[in-house]
């Protein structure tokens, strides 16, 4: 999301001149890129990636310290572009089709070594919608044309991607927070159908350009054991009872200090998803004080919260790969969504580690953690 740092990046200003008695070192020096690498280790320890989120769209491919840490492919190696995939980007008018922002995070993908691993996100979701879709007359859509325009969206955005997409988050939070089905435009026409109508659309149109994609489902509060993980459940089976394809379920994993579930929980959930022959992936794992700034004792417990969800990760045999979002709290989604609640990410605005990142680590590899 929009930050001062975004700002200024896309400004071209190479250095903030906020009145400082002493000269910052400039923020070339300070990106920590140094050992221990979280992908490499990963992959030494059997998962196919550790991943960041990257968003084009808030000018991040432009600030040349954040792309040095991004860009070490020994510390991410996959991605999920924040935005730019989204309907309203790559569908602004209804049929009119423009891929161009999602495939610069393609590009980057590519030329930093994540392409294997390119999670595409999203095709249905309630948000980022082009006006169109929502702001029809009143009532013009039916059923049956909405759920055209559905389909053709969903088909011609996999088809654009094509091959570069690792997986597609097909339908992204549609259960909301009383675990009922979300009442989004898609529901209010075609009830809960448009779930597993959207899956079948992205397998069709998988299979109409002979690529190996994995389709998924992605939401929030589902990474532990309860009613709103229970309602996801239910979706898995609505999509399979058709005999549609789904190959896995995403955890969003945007947790807050304090509240974040426990290693058994996390792995208790994967295992209501896995026993129905899924794969599992950690989406967009962050963890937010709520109220700042952090003190070192909080900052231990958020490694310790970071550690938990890396390791339900870890020793889930069928979790492949897991993603923050983003790494540094400088683009963080968090103060513009949650006022006053911050710093959710392993490194700092100023690109140096928290110890959270040390605790990733230590969970990837599978010691103890010392700096929980
Ligand atoms: C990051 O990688 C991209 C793609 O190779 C490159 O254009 C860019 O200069 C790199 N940025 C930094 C800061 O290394
Ligand atoms: C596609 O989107 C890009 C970026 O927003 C824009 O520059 C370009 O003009 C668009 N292409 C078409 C054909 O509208
Ligand atoms: C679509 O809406 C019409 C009119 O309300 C209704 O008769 C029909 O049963 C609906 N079709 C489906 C598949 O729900
Ligand atoms: C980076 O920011 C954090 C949090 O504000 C601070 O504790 C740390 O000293 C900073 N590091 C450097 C090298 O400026
Ligand atoms: C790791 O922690 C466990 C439980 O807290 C403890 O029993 C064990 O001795 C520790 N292992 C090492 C190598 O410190």
């Amino acid at each position: 999301m929009a930050s001062l740092r975004a700002f200024a990046a896309l400004a071209g200003v190479v250095a903030l001149t906020v009145a400082a008695p002493v000269p910052e070192p400039e923020l070339a020096e300070r990106q920590d890129t140094s050992a221990p690498f979280l992908h490499s280790a990963a992959v030494a320890h059997g998962k196919a990636w550790f991943g960041s989120e990257l968003d084009t769209f808030s000018g991040e491919q432009y600030d040349q310290a954040f792309m040095t840490v991004w860009n070490d492919s020994r510390i991410f190696g996959s991605t999920t572009p924040g935005n730019t995939m989204k309907w309203e980007f790559v569908e602004p008018q209804q049929n009119t089709f423009n891929f161009s922002q999602g495939m610069q995070t393609v590009a980057l993908s590519k030329a930093t070594g994540k392409d294997a691993h390119l999670r595409c996100h999203n095709l249905v979701w309630h948000e980022e919608l082009p006006s169109w879709v929502v702001y029809q007359p009143y009532d013009s859509w039916t059923n049956i044309t909405l759920a055209a325009a559905m389909i053709n969206h969903i088909t011609k955005t996999v088809r654009g991607f094509g091959s570069n997409c690792y997986s597609w988050d097909v339908v992204n939070e549609a259960i909301d927070d009383n675990a009922q089905w979300r009442n989004t435009i898609f529901y209010q026409y075609m009830g809960k159908y448009y779930i597993p109508i959207a899956f079948a659309a992205a397998q069709a149109a998988v299979k109409s350009i002979g690529a190996d994609i994995k389709l998924v489902y992605n939401d929030y509060n589902i990474e532990f054991p309860g009613a709103k993980q229970q309602k996801a459940v239910e979706l898995v089976q609505l999509i399979k009872q058709y005999g549609i394809k789904i190959d896995g379920v995403g955890f969003e994993s945007h947790f807050v200090f304090g509240e974040t579930p426990g290693a058994s929980a996390q792995m208790q959930a994967m295992q209501s998803f896995t026993s129905l022959g899924l794969n599992m992936y950690q989406t967009e794992l962050d963890v937010r004080f709520p109220s700042l700034p952090p003190t070192p004792a909080t900052l231990a417990q958020q490694a310790s919260d970071y550690y938990n969800t890396i390791q339900a990760c870890m020793k889930t045999p069928a979790c492949q790969g897991m993603t923050v979002w983003d790494f540094d709290d400088a683009y963080s989604w968090v103060p513009s969504t949650f006022a006053g609640q911050g710093d959710a990410c392993l490194y700092w605005a100023n690109l140096t580690r928290k110890p959270a990142y040390e605790a990733v680590y230590q969970a990837i590899t599978d010691v103890n953690c010392t700096v929980c």
